[in-house]
Order: C-alpha cells, then structure tokens, then sequence
C-alpha cells in the first residue's frame, strides 16, 4: 500500500480501513513496472518544470521537487533504494520516496496530474525506445540474410509447394523472401511510432484538468511530436499496445515459420542444411543426437506472443471508458513480449550465422520429383505453340511414364519423348537443366539469378 511520510496511505483520510492483505499482494504491479521507473521521474520532472512555468508552482517547490527526484533516480540505480511491494505501483513508489526525502512539498508534484495519465505516458516513452531498438535488431538480421543470400546466389535446390518439390530455386532467393518479411516488420513498427509520439500527459484522471497547464510544453520536453486530442480516449486508450503486440506477433510469426522450415531442413530426412555445434543441444540417453532446441524455442515463443496479444484483446473487448484496473495488466504483456521478441531476434541471428548448406543434397533433391515439368510445359507452349492446358497434359503423360519406368526427364531417350509427344526435338533436353530453370524466370520478383543480383543490390542500399 502506497503510504506517505506519516507512514499512512495517500487515501487514508477517506478510506478508514486497512485493504485487505491479499489483495494488496496481488493488486500491487510494482514487481512489474518497476521496469518504468526512468520514464516515470522524467515525466514527473517535465510535469513540475510545466506547473512552475504554468505559475502553479514556486520556483522553491519546483527546485526541490526536481532535487527529490534526480536523487530517488540515481538511488535506485545504484541500488540504494530498493523497490518493495508495499506500494502499489511505480507512481506510488516514487511519490512515497519523494515524501520521505523532501516532506510534505512532495504533495505538490500531484498537482492537475493523475495516476491514469501518468501511467500511459511512461509507457509510450518507454515503447518508442524499444519499438526503435526493435528496428535497429531487424537491421541487422537482414544485414546478416543479405550477406549469406550474396554467397548463395548459385545454390540450386528445390522450392516447394505443401513441401512437395515444385519448382529449382535459388537458395538466395529463398533467404530474401525473409528479408522482404522483416522489412515489412519494420515498416510496421515505424508506423507504430506515429501513435506512440502523440503526448497523453495533461488529460488527468479523464476530463483534464481546472488548472491553466500547457500540455505542449511537455510534449516538447518528453519528445512526442503532438498532444492526444479527447482526455477521455486518452487514458482509455490502448491502441499503441495492441500494435506494439500485434507487430511483435507477425514479427515472431515470421521467425517461427524461418525457424520452421530450418528444422525441417536439417532433419536427418531432409539433410539440406547443418546447425553448428553452438546452435544444438544434445540428448540426455542419445548420444548421437545434436537437437535444433534453439529453432524450436523461436516457433514456441510465437504462441506466448500470441497469447499476450489476443489476452489484452480480450481485456479491451468489453471495458467501457475510461480507466479500469483491468488495464494496469497491459504492461506486463508488453514487457514479457518485448523480452521474448528481442531474444528471438538474436537468437535468430546467431543462428543465420551458424549453419551450413548441404549443396550436394540440395541439388540431389531438386533431381527427384520431375521438378523441371512446369519449364517443359512452358517450352511446349512457346514451341509448339500449344494452349497451356494441352501442353500441361503432354508432361503429366511423361510424368507418368517416368514413374512407370522409375526414370528422370533427365536420363529418358529422345524416342521416349517423341513417343508421347512427336512433334518435340533435342532442344528439349536442356530445359531438364536445373541452372537454364532459374535463369529463365526473369519476370519481375522471380528467382532468376539476374534478379537476385538487382534484388541484392536494391536491398544493401535500403537497410
Ligand atoms: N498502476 C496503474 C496501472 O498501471 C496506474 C493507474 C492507476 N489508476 C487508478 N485509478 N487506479 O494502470
């Protein structure tokens, strides 16, 4: 329970009774926002500079207000005030400290402000950093996909459709389609900043205030670019968590079905790529195994994200305005998925640093599954002049025969082919050529090689 210096609570003149012990023990957030102690005395400090300015408070008062404050911020960094769940949440926190250390003048810092304002304002400073250092990890996971796509423009294997050979790839076109993801991830995330720069500070408990304040002033000092509009959407308002939530959820998505699609690679079946020893764990009964646990732990996390988003969801879903306890769980969420999302990131990282390609088992599986059938097609139609739905049967006729025959367009006869379609002559055979495949999809976003060298390019100058 937040209590002031004569060791009684803030509402002790109008609440008679002890609160109940345990509801103190779970209603308090402080264990949790604690995390928002910088931002917290910063507004508070932008708040007392605005009264003074504002003539609401002495320039005494103000002083030793703002000497209270940078003193609770340095004593908590070097850990000399400790943070102890009595009080309620951080805002209680700081105002019981600065009673103990300037007295009774601390009841001026509560002036034409509320908790309810107070809060959402340490929340979006604190996000628009970490949406910003969120950014800057996704740079350097593209940086990391781009610079092994340049080493891989040439690697051939299968791309896949329901995880059935389709089509030769370039492995480097592969890896790029995780760098078009991951700059959508950080578009998102910059247009999460335009909420997130709007300054809530002023609104108070939900009308405004009677005092003469000037809430541009602080928009100014606490670097929000404007000043939110309706007090009342104002501290009901959590639209700026639930996009920090739902980009986190696509971003991580995003690094599940990357993490994904490499546990399926590296399987003993697949055998197209290996983890280093430093992205594996062991068995404790099989000593031969070297298990991708870290990829898994990506596609696990995803689920603990989605489940922070759809739960503050579900808190928001049927919460009339304004502020309701209900929300103070919002930061909790946002915490834990910052957490989750910043390790994912480099854990993701280090893992684009730490594996191989098995290039030889790449192209022996581009070799099976008649993965060149849709580049036969395509040859018949320019050749021969056929509408695509009849050259389309002309190969799944030699499809079939190859399975009937256990062959590879590869190693048929001339005679083979000429039975099943007479009019085709030897140019046929280097459309069966893995290379000539991927260097004929030209079109725009393709996987030709020429593209992936533009695309390359394109993408080094953007990140
Ligand atoms: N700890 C509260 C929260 O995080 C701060 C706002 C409290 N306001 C109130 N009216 N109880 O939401």
């Amino acid at each position: 329970m937040a209590k002031n210096k004569n060791n009684q609570t803030v509402w002790s003149a109008r609440i008679k009774k002890n609160r109940s012990s345990i509801y103190d023990k779970v209603g308090s957030s402080l264990e949790v926002d604690k995390r928002l102690f910088k931002e917290d005395i910063a507004c508070s400090i932008a708040h007392v500079e605005m009264l003074h300015k504002q003539k609401i408070i002495s320039f005494k008062v103000k002083n030793k207000i703002l000497f209270g404050l940078n003193r609770i911020k340095n004593q908590i960094i070097k850990k000399k005030i400790l943070f102890d769940r009595k009080h309620e949440d951080i805002h209680m926190f700081v105002e019981n400290k600065l009673f103990e250390i300037i007295g009774e003048d601390a009841g001026y810092v509560h002036t034409a402000r509320s908790r309810n304002d107070q809060v959402i304002t340490d929340l979006k400073i604190w996000l628009r950093s970490k949406t910003v250092e969120i950014i800057n990890l996704l740079n350097n996971t593209i940086k990391i996909i781009i610079k092994k796509s340049n080493k891989n423009i040439y690697t051939i294997m299968p791309g896949f459709t329901h995880l059935k050979n389709a089509q030769p790839v370039s492995f480097a076109h592969y890896l790029l389609a995780y760098v078009e993801m991951f700059n959508r991830d950080k578009n998102r995330f910059k247009k999460n900043l335009n909420q997130l720069l709007e300054n809530p500070l002023g609104v108070g408990a939900l009308t405004g205030t009677s005092f003469n304040i000037d809430r541009n002033y602080t928009t100014k000092k606490l670097k929000f670019k404007t000043t939110t509009r309706n007090s009342i959407d104002t501290v009901s308002d959590r639209d700026y968590v639930l996009d920090f939530l739902y980009s986190s959820s696509v971003c991580a998505m995003h690094i599940s079905r990357m993490a994904e699609e490499f546990i399926i690679w590296n399987s003993d079946a697949f055998n197209l790529l290996n983890l280093n020893d430093n992205v594996v764990t062991g068995s404790s009964i099989m000593p031969q195994k070297k298990n991708p646990d870290p990829l898994e732990y990506l596609r696990g996390q995803t689920g603990n994200t989605y489940g922070d988003l759809f739960s503050m969801l579900t808190i928001l879903k049927g919460l009339p305005l304004s502020y309701f306890k209900d929300l103070q769980d919002d930061k909790k969420k946002v915490f834990d998925t910052y957490d989750r999302l910043k390790s994912s990131i480099l854990i993701t990282n280090e893992i684009l640093n730490n594996f191989k390609i098995n290039k030889k088992k790449m192209i022996e599986l581009s070799n099976k599954g008649h993965i060149t059938a849709t580049d036969l097609a395509d040859h018949i139609v320019r050749e021969l002049k056929y509408p695509f739905r009849k050259a389309y049967n002309v190969v799944a006729k030699l499809v079939n025969y190859c399975d009937q025959k256990n062959k590879n367009f590869n190693n048929l006869e001339m005679h083979e082919i000429k039975k099943i379609e007479p009019k085709l002559d030897e140019n046929v055979m280097k459309i069966f050529d893995l290379e000539n495949s991927i260097k004929s999809k030209k079109s725009f976003g393709g996987t030709s090689f020429e593209n992936i060298k533009k695309m390359i390019k394109n993408y080094s100058k953007m990140n």
